[in-house]
């Protein structure tokens, strides 16, 4: 079974048979949308909408805990792919462009990181030096060229607070931290991920120059980052097929 968390937008998927959708609870709450169960091409797939079906939870008010233990602790999955949407700060990547970073930096603050809540168990730490699961994003580089979509292979994803865009300063610093991409979902999703143990993987979707770069030098216009993420999309859906048919 194969776990897919859908992003903005990203509230349906192409070719995927619903066989049957369950309201899940989880220890720490509900996650952001009922799971849908069902298949694409020869593989079982588990998907969630991360801000729910009608769009309504913003990034720092995700229950990421919830979402991913549903996933591997419910669902049972053996690996996730994550679709998200970011603004574009290296100078290469530009809006429409598909992404698989292959490091992120966290800069969120304020969200429940961990499944480690102290009490009697003893104190774990996970390794986190490559965030992103190496044969995962290989298995999606590899379908992206089997689907004939092009997709950049790597980059590192700076995941901000949110829910407001970033001033163009910040945008900077993040430049000056060695940040390509920025979003605001990507942790503690990936962390948590791997805490729990299932490998994982982000496919990120940049709709937007990120503030103060490019057409974003005075501010960023959403009606135009609103038709282009429809596009890429469009794009990502048919890799997530590919991809499903291995
Ligand atoms: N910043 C943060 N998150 C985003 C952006 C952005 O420019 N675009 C899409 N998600």
């Amino acid at each position: 079974m194969l776990g897919i968390i859908g992003g903005s937008g990203l509230t349906a998927l192409a070719n995927f048979d619903v066989t049957r959708r369950v309201v899940v609870r989880t220890p720490y709450g509900d996650p952001s949308s009922i799971m849908s169960f069902g298949r694409i091409g020869c593989r079982e797939v588990a998907f969630l909408a991360r801000h729910g079906h009608g769009h309504t939870i913003p990034p720092h008010l995700v229950n990421y805990r919830a979402n991913i233990w549903a996933l591997a602790k419910d669902a049972k999955v053996r690996g996730i792919v994550s679709v998200a949407s970011v603004g574009a700060i290296r100078a290469d990547l530009t809006p429409g462009s598909v992404v698989v970073p292959d490091q992120i930096i966290d800069y969120t603050w304020g969200r429940k990181q961990t499944f480690e809540e102290g009490g009697d168990s003893q104190v774990s730490h996970v390794d986190f030096t490559e965030p992103y699961d190496g044969g995962l994003r290989l298995a999606v580089l590899d379908a992206a060229k089997q689907a004939g979509e092009a997709v950049v292979d790597s980059a590192v994803y700076a995941v901000t607070q949110g829910p407001r865009l970033e001033s163009a300063a910040e945008i900077n610093r993040l430049a000056r931290d060695g940040a390509d991409i920025v979003g605001m979902t990507g942790m503690p999703e990936a962390g948590l991920a791997r805490e729990i143990g299932v490998p994982y993987v982000a496919i990120c979707v940049v709709a937007n120059w990120a503030a103060g770069r490019r057409e974003s030098t005075n501010g960023i216009q959403f009606d135009v980052m609103e038709a282009r993420l429809h596009e890429s999309l469009a794009r990502v859906r048919h890799l997530i097929e590919y991809f499903c048919e291995k």
